[in-house]
């Protein structure tokens, strides 16, 4: 029942390293680390929260274990020297590793302290909640926020390893959960512009469509298709532009109006996922607004989305002049025309950059009517 997905990136040093998933591999953590990474210690980074639900797991010969605050107020610089000096005190040097064990906070985290530390050690992830298993630990995207943006620090830096265990699922709660689902949903609506030949057969859409009570349910099998299916498209993705030098710019689909919602909220009102169902729905109605998509496809979309029911708070009423300097802060606006990815039929998508700031505004209107 276990799947494994291979990562190879080529283009840079030659960059190889599986993701497992399945159900209850934390149970043979060691084996995982002794015959992938294979390094003298471990130095285990956690929060207080997970470390409460899977301390069991981590007693592992040769590691320490440094648990950390919960949230992600405390991604920062603070938290990055701690994990540092606290690696340093236990003596952790180039033969080591660090491992990540949690959700997408201590992924980022403990990634960039492992890409600096001693200019770069081995380092596993763990994923621990939906979101951080089927995007945030592949890819190698790594960083911490400072008062002026999120993630404005930061490296890209792969692992060795990933062992995504989907029986921690059993004890995220619900709205975690659900912001990993709008994740999932991303990826169904930009699956055929990922593989080169369109997926007819074998559609991510299709399969959320049939399976959301399996889904809700956590029935294993399905969650391990799911995350796996994910892993796979992301890691399409990477392999061919590991850096974001173009192709990788289509996993922001839902991403540009969501980082506004984010940004004129403080990041604290609404969860990354919710943040990007409101970006979804922004994306396809714009899309069907420009003549991009027909209202066939429009419904059908709407209607995967709003079935999942990810979030029940209504879209907030900012001043329109804030979101679009929220977009020119985040690059989006260039000459008065703004950048999105957009669908096209068949579960494809575009970057398209000369949106007129009229039809955003339209959409918007028409969103909080
Ligand atoms: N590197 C990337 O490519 C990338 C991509 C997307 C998001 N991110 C980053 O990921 C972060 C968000 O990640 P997240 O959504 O996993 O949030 P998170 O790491 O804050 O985890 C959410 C909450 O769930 C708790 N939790 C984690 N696993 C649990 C489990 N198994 N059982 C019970 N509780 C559990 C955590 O303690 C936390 O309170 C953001 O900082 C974002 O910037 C990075
Ligand atoms: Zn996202």
């Amino acid at each position: 029942m276990n799947e494994t997905v291979n990562v190879k990136i080529t283009s840079n040093e030659n960059i190889n390293y599986p993701i497992f998933i399945g159900d209850n591999l934390l149970s043979d953590i060691e084996y995982y680390l002794k015959t992938y990474v294979n390094a003298d210690k471990y130095f285990i980074v956690t929060n207080k929260t997970i470390y409460k639900i899977y301390k069991k797991y981590l007693n592992i010969k040769n590691s320490k274990v440094l648990v950390l605050n919960d949230g992600e107020k405390y991604k920062n610089l603070d938290t990055y020297n701690k994990i540092i000096n606290s690696a340093a005190k236990c003596n952790i040097n180039r033969t080591d590793a660090f491992i990540a064990f949690g959700g997408g906070v201590i992924g980022d985290m403990t990634g960039f302290c492992a890409s600096t530390y001693m200019r770069g050690i081995k380092f596993v992830q763990i994923p621990t909640t939906l979101l951080s298993q089927v995007d945030s630990s592949i890819g190698g995207k790594v960083g911490v926020n400072t008062n002026m943006g999120k993630n404005l620090i930061g490296n890209f830096y792969q692992p060795k390893l990933v062992l995504a265990d989907i029986s921690t699922l059993n004890t995220l709660d619900l709205r975690n959960l659900k912001t990993g689902l709008a994740e999932v949903i991303k990826y169904a609506f930009i699956q055929n512009s990922i593989n080169n030949q369109q997926n007819i057969n074998n559609l991510l859409f299709n399969y959320l469509q049939e399976n959301k009570k399996h889904i809700y349910d956590l029935d294993k099998t399905t969650l391990i298709n799911v995350v796996k299916n994910c892993c796979c498209l992301k890691r399409d993705v990477v392999i061919q532009d590991e850096k974001e030098k173009g192709l990788r710019a289509i996993l922001n689909f839902g991403h540009t109006f969501g980082h506004v919602i984010e940004n004129l909220t403080n990041y604290s009102k609404y969860t990354h996922g919710e943040a990007i169902v409101y970006g979804m729905k922004f994306a396809l109605n714009l899309s069907y607004n420009i003549g991009l998509i027909s209202q066939d496809y429009l419904n059908t979309s709407l209607n995967l989305i709003n079935d999942y029911n990810l979030i029940n708070k209504k879209l907030p009423k900012f001043k329109f002049s804030n979101i679009i300097n929220t977009m020119q802060i985040d690059k989006k606006v260039e000459h008065n025309k703004l950048r999105f990815v957009l669908n096209n039929e068949n579960f494809m998508v575009s970057i398209i950059n000369d949106i007129d700031i009229d039809d955003i505004k339209n959409i918007y209107n028409l969103m909080i009517s």
